[in-house]
């Protein structure tokens, strides 16, 4: 529920005017919301007084500080431009505080209707566990040779698996993009992973495993730190634009 603080409020309605849904109007000199809230809070982001709160969230609204905020637009396309899918990784546990952030970049992410419904399942003391789960499944449809080819090609030896969870494959899909740029500024590389979102997804086993009752896995992706150092862009094909 969105709660206005009328000793703080100021009726200059910016409030009113970003809000989307037209929630928000005002009466008898009092901001006052009825209708279609999504609680997306942009009234709490836009006041300038700071009169605007959402009691359904435990989020502390950060202040905004433009030196933070500073990404040159070059060094912004560089970084995009140099992410790979890294498939190889060195021996070492991420930090859990990494991990955090990455979920930060997650859950910050625009979603449909602001449905917020992305979970996350993060694997890495469990891993090995799971491991065997899937590679016994796997090995039921492949013989014995292709059983390690599959093992390398799942798993890698990446340190954690990221499974995104929830009903709206865009959602994920932004939600995994912005995890993937931060892993980066983390020095964390990932590699998404079509095969092992679709068997894990695919068998009971793993599915309760993973906890996830009915929901569905969106995607999954591995991470970890990056054994390998790419020195180029790797080539793309040119885009087709139809300016108008
Ligand atoms: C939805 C999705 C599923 C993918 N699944 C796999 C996978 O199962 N195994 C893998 O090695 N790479 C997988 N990839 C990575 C792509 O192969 C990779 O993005 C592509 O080859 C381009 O390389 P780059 O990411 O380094 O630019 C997947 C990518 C996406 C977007």
């Amino acid at each position: 529920m969105v709660i206005f603080n009328q000793e703080k409020c100021i009726l200059c309605r910016k409030c009113m005017q970003d809000c989307y849904p037209q929630a928000i109007q005002k009466e008898n000199e009092k901001m006052t919301v009825s209708g279609e809230c999504m609680l997306c809070g942009h009234c709490v982001a836009i006041c300038p007084k700071g009169a605007v709160s959402i009691c359904d969230y435990e989020d502390e609204p950060e202040e905004y500080i433009k030196e933070k905020f500073q990404i040159e637009s070059d060094n912004m396309l560089h970084m995009i431009k140099f992410r790979r899918s890294i498939r190889n990784y060195r021996e070492k546990i991420v930090e859990r505080e990494k991990l955090e952030m990455m979920i930060e970049a997650g859950r910050y992410t625009a979603t449909v209707s602001n449905r917020q419904e992305i979970s996350y399942i993060v694997v890495q003391d469990k891993k090995n566990e799971l491991k065997h789960m899937v590679l016994k499944k796997v090995e039921q449809y492949v013989n014995g040779e292709n059983a390690v080819q599959w093992q390398e090609k799942l798993f890698r030896n990446a340190s954690v698996i990221i499974y995104i969870v929830g009903d709206n494959a865009i959602n994920a899909g932004l939600a995994a993009q912005n995890m993937e740029l931060m892993a980066a500024t983390l020095g964390l590389g990932i590699f998404y992973n079509g095969y092992l979102t679709k068997i894990s997804g695919s068998f009971t086993e793993i599915r309760e495993f993973l906890q996830i009752g009915e929901k569905e896995i969106q995607l999954c992706f591995m991470a970890g730190y990056p054994a390998v150092e790419y020195r180029r862009t790797a080539p793309r094909k040119k885009p087709e634009i139809l300016w108008m």
